[in-house]
């Protein structure tokens, strides 16, 4: 069970080329593409003529055709063209999914009921059109349901064990941060504040800090996505509880997307604002967060193929569990609705 009627989202533009691209989302199979007169659609991903899969197809000026007997699909799904015959069966149609593209990401609106119509506009991410910042994401599969990704961002205190390469720092100063939780509607937000602490690898590639740091970790939750605001500026020098704070800035955008009741799609983007000194470094903040998120992937595949292992086996809750634990209340809220 998800929660439906809600934008999650399908990709990013990039991803839509001159081929369809097949991805499963929410165990509906459906097909992505973008029409040369640069449409992006979503449909679902099966000919009504004989089923198979439109993503085997091509795409052309006006929309897909079909790879096997050449039915071409507009973005509505309505059939524009039977090759060799004039006249167009009335239910020659396939399911159609509303696509927002907006900031570079294509938001798919997954309704209750077939053919619903979105009950508002998909999300605005601004931080992709804001020229202070540089962003490249990635699409990863994992093999674990969606909400294991959620508990893991919603608790960055496994930074100090399981990212000391990159983003990590002591373990400690991570486990004993000022934590705050907050909830309001569908939306959770976790702040965590660790005044005075040793800037960890990526940071000090990024920026030329001084000494120690006062960093910040701003998780916000939504059904479909999180932003999560992190960063540093030397210590003492900024105020680290203010949103117009200075320093090194890292904006995450972190959709998860569940593809079957057991995987997942994450896809993220990252970016973050250089220092004069360093102009060029968003490639480094960029291959440092993918190896950053590919270790948070074996942990969450492993941790799930052990909670497979031993079925119905209790968990014990600690302090650090507050955040994911009321995104989880909202995610059974929203699926039971
Ligand atoms: S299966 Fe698609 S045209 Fe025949
Ligand atoms: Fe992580």
């Amino acid at each position: 069970m998800f929660p439906l009627d809600q934008w999650y989202v399908a990709g990013f533009s990039w991803e839509l080329k001159d081929r369809p691209v097949a991805r499963t989302l929410l165990n509906r199979n459906v097909v992505m593409f973008r029409t040369g007169e640069g449409v992006a659609a979503a449909l679902e991903d099966r000919c009504c003529h004989k089923s198979l899969p439109l993503s085997c197809g091509t795409v052309e000026r006006r929309g897909v055709r079909c790879g096997y007997h050449g039915l071409l699909f507009a973005p509505d799904g309505a059939c524009l063209e039977v090759p060799g015959q004039e006249r167009i069966p009335t239910k020659a149609k396939v399911k159609s999914y509303v696509l927002s593209e907006k900031d570079s990401i294509l938001w798919i609106w997954m309704p209750r009921e077939e053919g619903g119509q979105p009950t508002h506009e998909a999300p605005d991410y601004w931080v992709h059109r804001d020229p202070r910042y540089t962003f490249k994401g990635d699409v990863f599969h994992y093999d674990a349901p969606y909400q294991l990704i959620h508990d893991n961002l919603l608790d960055l205190s496994h930074l100090g064990y399981v990212h000391l390469k990159t983003i990590g720092g002591n373990a400690a100063v991570h486990m004993n941060a000022e934590l705050k939780v907050e909830a309001s509607g569908d939306q959770v937000r976790v702040l965590r504040y660790m005044p005075e602490s040793a800037p960890p690898p990526t940071y000090l590639d990024a920026w030329p800090f001084k000494g120690k740091i006062d960093r910040w970790q701003e998780v916000e939750f939504n059904v479909s996505h999180l932003n999560i605001w992190t960063g540093g500026a030397d210590a003492g020098t900024e105020d680290m509880r203010d949103p117009q704070r200075g320093g090194f800035h890292m904006r995450g955008f972190h959709a998860i997307t569940p593809e079957t009741d057991t995987t997942a799609h994450y896809m993220w983007t990252m970016a973050s604002n250089s220092h004069p000194e360093r102009p060029d470094v968003s490639g480094v903040v960029f291959d440092q967060t993918a190896l950053t998120f590919e270790e948070d992937k074996v942990v969450i595949e492993a941790q799930y193929r052990n909670i497979l292992r031993h079925p119905g086996a209790p968990q014990v809750d600690i302090h650090v569990d507050v955040g994911p634990n009321r995104a989880r209340r909202v995610i059974e809220r929203l699926a039971r609705a």
